[in-house]
């Protein structure tokens, strides 16, 4: 009787948890439960070195950090919608520390060869409204939450993931190197008197050897920023609307900063309000050997701009 009744306690937390492993394959399906990063970590866990992960169609609920520093030699697929739930409260108190100016995350992922494929099905909805209107056209609220962040990261491919509405950055790479990041479209829209601010496309930092290509991105903030200590980045085929569009910085804010061989090209810039810059502070560091060639620009206007 124990043995059976354990059983189906064994039978019955494995559906709920919506994972399932076979082999070296880890499927996971929506719950229907409150929180599915409990399912998804559980196959990061169970699947994440040597294996594979599939995130299936369907809609997750996403209501905790996720924080997976230890990849390896792993293939990720998602096909499903990925909400990030709007608990300012519970966000700011447990977003994860990403050092880059007091920044933090709510998805830290890190380790050695892994990638992500979204085969344009993937979508990350960040429910950013809740943010836009929370940060009341401020600079840097502590604690919202970079959707996308990879640390200590290496030999990485990242290809066909959408995101929606975008809580803070979309995609921050720190202390990261060899990552391919391709075909991704992000947009960020605010419906309300308040602007989405620091909704940036993609920012690096202590970071090399950094592949950009194909990206479509609407956000009101830097669209692809290059900062402190990053060197050789190739940045092709980006298509940025109301935005910052392609940067450098900003540098040497309290840091020696240094940025190497960055090329970008083939860069189509929206209604922005810059279309290639590099922001430094009066502080320490060089900039060298940054091109940016083949620039389109419409119908430019002055957006509002940060400090960073
Ligand atoms: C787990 O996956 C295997 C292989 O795809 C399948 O046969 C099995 O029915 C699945 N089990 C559950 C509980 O989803
Ligand atoms: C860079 O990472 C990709 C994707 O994991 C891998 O295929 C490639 O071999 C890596 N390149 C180097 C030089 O390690
Ligand atoms: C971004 O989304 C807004 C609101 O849904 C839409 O009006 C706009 O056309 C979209 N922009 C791009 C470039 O997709
Ligand atoms: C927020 O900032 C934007 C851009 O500067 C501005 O158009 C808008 O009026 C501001 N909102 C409020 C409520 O001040
Ligand atoms: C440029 O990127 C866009 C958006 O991903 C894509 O549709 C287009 O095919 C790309 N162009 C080239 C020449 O690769
Ligand atoms: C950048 O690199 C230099 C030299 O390695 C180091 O001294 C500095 O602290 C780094 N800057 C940041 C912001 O990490
Ligand atoms: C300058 O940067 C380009 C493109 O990033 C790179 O191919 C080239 O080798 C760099 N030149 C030097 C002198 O480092």
């Amino acid at each position: 009787m124990l043995f059976r009744w354990s059983l189906f306690a064994l039978f019955a937390a494995r559906v709920l948890a919506g994972m399932n492993k076979t082999g070296t394959l880890c499927i996971v399906t929506p719950s229907g439960s409150k929180d599915d990063s409990v399912s998804i970590m559980d196959a990061f866990k169970q699947c994440g070195q040597d294996g594979q992960i599939e995130i299936t169609e369907g809609d997750y609920t996403i209501a905790k950090v996720m924080d997976v520093l230890n990849l390896k030699n792993c293939d990720i697929s998602i096909k499903g919608k990925l909400t990030w739930n709007d608990d300012i409260n519970y966000w700011t108190r447990n977003s994860i520390g990403v050092t880059y100016a007091q920044r933090s995350t709510a998805f830290r992922l890190g380790g050695d060869t892994f990638s992500i494929r979204g085969h344009k099905k993937g979508l990350f909805f960040g429910n950013g409204q809740r943010w836009y209107d929370a940060n009341k056209n401020g600079s840097n609220m502590a604690g919202r939450p970079i959707s996308l962040t990879l640390w200590k990261a290496k030999n990485v491919f990242i290809d066909g993931i959408t995101w929606r509405q975008s809580q803070f950055w979309h995609t921050f790479v720190a202390y990261s190197e060899n990552v391919t990041m391709t075909n991704l479209d992000m947009n960020a829209t605010s419906t309300s008197q308040w602007n989405t601010v620091n909704t940036d496309g993609f920012d690096s930092w202590n970071s090399k050897d950094i592949v950009i290509k194909n990206w479509v991105v609407k956000c009101g903030d830097d669209c692809i920023s290059i900062k402190g200590n990053s060197s050789n980045v190739y940045v092709k085929n980006v298509t940025c609307y109301e935005s910052g569009a392609a940067c450098i910085g900003s540098l040497g804010n309290n840091a020696i900063d240094y940025v190497d061989n960055v090329l970008f090209e083939d860069f189509t810039a929206i209604h922005s309000s810059n279309a290639a810059w590099i922001k430094t502070y009066p502080g320490q560091g060089h900039v060298r050997n940054v091109t940016f060639r083949n620039f389109y620009f419409q119908d430019w206007w002055k957006v509002d701009t940060d400090d960073d």
